[in-house]
């Protein structure tokens, strides 16, 4: 009896074959999905991810508000012409303390999830106020009300703290100094140093709107000027072992 013959008997008994396919989809998932289970971490530690500073968070969660995800999406897929175009594919690790994650499902604008450095606080000012001063075919929103909003990080704590009891390592100092935190950052004539040593040497501190006062533009900038820089790519390598 052939191979094929004896696939015949599955193939003209409907119930045998239905129990067969049973079988195989239930152990084919189980070999995909138990040993999530036991793995401590599904995600590659990378050098450099931290989490966001207060100042960051409060800018991403204008970001959340506004919808910016709409029309962008911060996801670089591992393809030569992104690659090209925004620099190296995302890391998952780049999205871990992102809850939720801000990958998008549709580019209307650029992906963002480089943008970080990319133009000066000054261009970002100019553009959220009025997008088509700098880029005139732009066909994204003016957000000129956001520099007008004025904010003062009282609930940033506890977003932190909620993001703390998620999983990211935000500590008790950071959650009592979160408005501290959040003043100083963009004020550059502030003491900031313990805002450096919680965050790291390489936090950007300053009047990103370039206006009196720290407005919902302040926070929305600081956060776009961190995306994707805090992953030295110089010196990154991929970890081949897994
Ligand atoms: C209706 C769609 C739409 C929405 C909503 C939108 N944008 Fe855009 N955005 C665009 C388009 C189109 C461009 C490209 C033209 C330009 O630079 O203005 C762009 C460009 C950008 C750029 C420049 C990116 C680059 O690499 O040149 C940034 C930064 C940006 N948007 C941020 C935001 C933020 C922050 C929000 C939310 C407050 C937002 N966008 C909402 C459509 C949108």
């Amino acid at each position: 009896m052939s191979i094929l013959d004896k696939h015949k008997i599955l193939e003209t008994n409907a119930t045998l074959l239905l129990i067969f396919s049973f079988l195989v989809v239930t152990i084919g998932g189980l070999v995909q999905i138990a040993p999530l289970f036991y793995l401590e971490n599904t995600i590659e530690k990378v050098e450099g991810m931290r989490p966001y500073t207060p100042l960051e968070m409060a800018g991403r969660e204008v970001y959340i508000r506004e919808g910016c995800y709409v029309c962008h999406s911060q996801m670089i897929r591992p393809m030569r012409d992104e690659v090209e175009r925004y620099g190296h594919y995302s890391l998952a690790a780049e999205s871990m303390y992102d809850r939720p994650f801000q990958w998008g499902s549709k580019r209307t604008g650029p992906d963002l999830a480089r943008v970080g450095g990319r133009y000066s606080d000054e261009w970002h000012a100019d553009h959220l106020r009025d997008p088509q001063s700098v880029v005139p075919e732009s066909v994204m929103p003016k957000y000129g009300f956001l520099e007008e909003q004025k904010i003062d990080g009282k609930y940033i704590g506890d977003i932190m703290a909620t993001n703390a009891m998620l999983g990211t390592p935000y500590t008790d100092g950071m959650i009592e100094a979160a408005q501290a935190d959040f003043r100083a950052q963009a004020d550059p004539d502030s003491d900031y140093d313990g805002l450096l040593e919680r965050y790291g040497e390489d936090i950007n501190v300053r009047n990103f709107d370039g206006k009196p006062g720290i407005s919902e533009a302040d926070a929305l900038i600081a956060y776009l000027q961190m995306l994707g820089t805090l992953v030295d790519f110089s010196t990154f390598t991929p970890d081949a072992s897994r």
